[in-house]
């Protein structure tokens, strides 16, 4: 897995995300002022670059969608539509793995299996894998394009900044990062010993949860910290997590947010926020930080 997602791979993929953000912020363009966003760009792109990613069909990206929406849906699905929708995504799978067993393909699911083939995964494994990376590689970027632009419509300086001076986008990505992650914290870890932190002790044995928006925004390493700082700074945020378990796709992630932005606010300088009270509606979630809508003007 981690030789899919080393930085050389994840550049060769940059052409593809090219033009699939051009195709859709031409629906966009076409669409008109008081366009949602998230629906015509945000959404669809991180999807369609999974698809690419692990060779699942094009006409199959829309079933997709419902299927990994619903996983992290905790308002609008009983506990009973999950499960089977999670049934459904995992039968899916399972018949896309034979596919793809019967007729190899470059992608990353065909290199999965070959890993299983030579006994290094077993298929148990291999089905979690690629739910996994749904499952990590959708919601979290979908949260974070939608967070990133709805910050830098909140700030016109920096919006004018990455649109008018290309070799800003970095330094801003990584700040947009910081100031307002679509994962807002870690996933749980369990203390192995006891671990004194401030006024506690945490047990051997006791869970952890790490707020990494926290972290993001702790005064002492990262002045004025509730402001987006272009110039950048040079402790890193927490935003990929830290240690051995450090986000995978966080080349892919970048790549995908440098694209959009980049694409975005050259063609759209005078995008802003919608008139309207609901202009703007906030995603209900438990792990993941991001909008539901966010209809824009130009
Ligand atoms: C802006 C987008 C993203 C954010 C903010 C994000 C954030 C995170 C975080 C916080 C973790 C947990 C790290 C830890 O517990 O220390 C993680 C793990 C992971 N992420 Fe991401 N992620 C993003 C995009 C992606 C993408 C695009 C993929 C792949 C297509 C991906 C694949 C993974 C995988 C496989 C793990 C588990 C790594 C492991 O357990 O060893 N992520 N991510």
């Amino acid at each position: 897995m981690t030789k899919a997602f080393t930085t050389g791979r994840t550049a060769a993929m940059a052409p593809a995300v090219e033009e699939l953000a051009d195709r859709h912020l031409d629906a966009l363009e076409a669409s008109g002022p008081g366009t949602d966003l998230i629906e015509a760009l945000v959404a669809p792109l991180p999807l369609a670059v999974l698809c690419s990613l692990l060779g699942v069909p094009p006409e199959d990206a829309t079933r997709f969608r419902d299927w990994v929406e619903v996983l992290f849906d905790i308002s609008a699905s009983t506990p009973q539509e999950k499960a089977r929708r999670r049934l459904e995504l995992i039968d899916y799978m399972a018949d896309l793995i034979d596919r793809k067993r019967r007729r190899p393909q470059d992608d990353l699911l065909t290199s999965m299996i070959a890993a299983h083939e030579q006994g290094d995964l077993s298929m148990g494994e291999l089905l979690t894998m690629g739910l996994t990376l749904l499952m990590a590689g959708y919601e979290t970027v979908v949260g974070q394009l939608g967070l990133s632009v709805h910050a830098l419509l909140h700030d016109p300086a920096a919006y004018g900044e990455v649109c008018g001076q290309p070799d800003r986008l970095a330094p801003t990505v990584e700040e947009l990062l910081r100031l307002t992650p679509s994962t807002p914290i870690s996933f749980p870890r369990v203390a192995v010993e006891p671990v004194p932190l401030g006024s506690v002790t945490v047990q051997a044995g006791e869970g952890v949860i790490v707020s990494l928006l926290h972290g993001n925004r702790d005064g002492r390493t990262f002045p004025e910290p509730g402001l987006l700082d272009p110039q950048g700074h040079d402790a890193a945020h927490l935003t990929f997590g830290h240690g051995v378990h450090r986000c995978l796709g966080a080349p892919l992630a970048r790549l995908q947010l440098q694209i959009v932005l980049g694409r975005l606010t050259r063609r759209f300088p005078t995008l802003r926020t919608a008139a309207g009270p609901d202009a703007v509606v906030w995603k209900d979630g438990l792990g993941t930080r991001g909008l539901a809508r966010l209809r824009v003007e130009w």
